[in-house]
């Protein structure tokens, strides 16, 4: 195993950063042998802070509606093909009702950028749901909204929010997107949700159409300036209605590879083995685990509308990621030696912590 690069997998363990070049390198210069490398220290560090445990979060996905364009995206606006759908309130609360008897402390409510839930619906949503379950933490994934709107969400009772930054890099950003959607707005986005003070996701997809190892290595350094709660990476898997329905997805290797390498930049984060990387491969969640993740979503939307959240081709959406399965995830995990928890999973990254990325803003 080339010997620099070792060393600088060593020293992105003892000292949780790495210069631009030097993340470049370990991207583009990888192998197999480095990998498995990485994925020691990503154990060992995830073991110290989090044991064999495995958090589970009920993912519910409650509107496909988008008016947003994403390129890559197969609820994208442009779709004529996909065949909309969006949750009644009572429909929402039942999958919360059915997730709790399942054991999940923790609702993500994921949709598209549905101008149907403005900020009235969603606060009396967010509400309903912190008074019907107080010991569950509410997460929210509902694209960009203003500042006003993440507070008055926030003060309603909503304690976290996923919104992938998808690639740091402008031009990189502007080939996945429409001109109305810019990198800058999307990470303005995140700096407002730590600021109000929310537990902050993001992530990118792996392998997107044009990434380059630079562009992987500025999300690196992205994270680290952020230092979200949670990272979300998983594959670019091509969607059959999409303009980027010709390029090849992102690979299960370097999805592994950066997950690892996640692990040992932010060591207490929330690394979910994602819905993407367990499409792209019939063990790749039990992969994403054994190379540092910590979290796995499954989904507690009706089944009845789970084949309507398509973002890509093939995703899986009757399998063991199906919350009814728990006790297949649940097998899945303990046959790779690790066990599935049921509280609320918190961030043990301090509000000190937060306060002081705060000074970022
Ligand atoms: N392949 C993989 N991930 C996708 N997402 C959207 N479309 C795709 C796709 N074709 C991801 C985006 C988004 C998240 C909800 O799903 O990163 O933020």
């Amino acid at each position: 195993m080339e010997k620099n690069l070792k060393a600088l997998v060593d020293k992105l363990e003892t000292r949780h950063t790495l210069l631009r070049d030097e993340w470049i390198s370990l991207i583009r210069w990888r192998t197999p042998l480095l990998s498995d490398y990485v994925f020691q220290k990503a154990r060992a560090v995830r073991q110290h802070f989090y044991g064999k445990d495995v958090y589970i979060r009920g993912l519910i996905e409650f509107t496909n509606y988008c008016k947003n364009d994403c390129y890559y995206c197969g609820i994208r606006r442009s779709n004529p093909k996909a065949h909309r759908y969006r949750l009644s309130k009572e429909q929402i609360l039942n999958c919360c009702t059915d997730g709790y008897e399942l054991g999940f402390r923790t609702f993500v409510l994921q949709g598209g950028e549905d101008g149907y839930f403005t900020d009235e619906r969603m606060v009396d949503l967010v509400k309903t749901i912190r008074q019907e379950f107080p010991d569950c933490a509410i997460t929210l994934s509902i694209g960009e909204r203003s500042y006003d709107s993440y507070k008055a969400l926030f003060e309603a009772g909503a304690d976290r929010y996923l919104l992938r930054h998808e690639t740091w890099d402008a031009e990189h950003y502007s080939r996945l997107h429409p001109p109305q959607l810019s990198a800058s707005d999307r990470q303005q986005c995140l700096w407002n949700l730590k600021e109000i003070g929310y537990q902050v996701g993001t992530g990118y997809m792996v392998g997107s159409p044009w990434q380059t190892p630079e562009n992987l290595a500025d999300d690196m350094l992205f994270l680290e300036k952020l230092n979200p709660q949670m990272v979300g990476i998983g594959p670019f898997i091509p969607h059959c209605n999409t303009p980027l329905k010709d390029h090849p997805a992102g690979t299960l290797e370097l999805t592994l590879y950066l997950l690892g390498l996640i692990r040992l930049l932010l060591p207490k984060v929330l690394l979910p083995a994602t819905t993407a990387l367990g499409t792209i491969d019939p063990r790749g969640r039990e992969l994403g685990i054994l190379a540092g993740a910590n979290v796995v979503m499954p989904n507690l939307s009706p089944v009845n509308v789970r084949k309507d959240y398509l973002l890509y081709d093939n995703k899986i959406c009757t399998g063991s990621e199906a919350a009814e399965c728990r006790e297949d995830l649940e097998n899945r995990m303990r046959a790779i030696g690790y066990q599935v928890v049921t509280h609320r999973g918190d961030s043990l990254n301090t509000n000190q912590e937060r306060e002081r990325n705060n000074r970022y803003v």
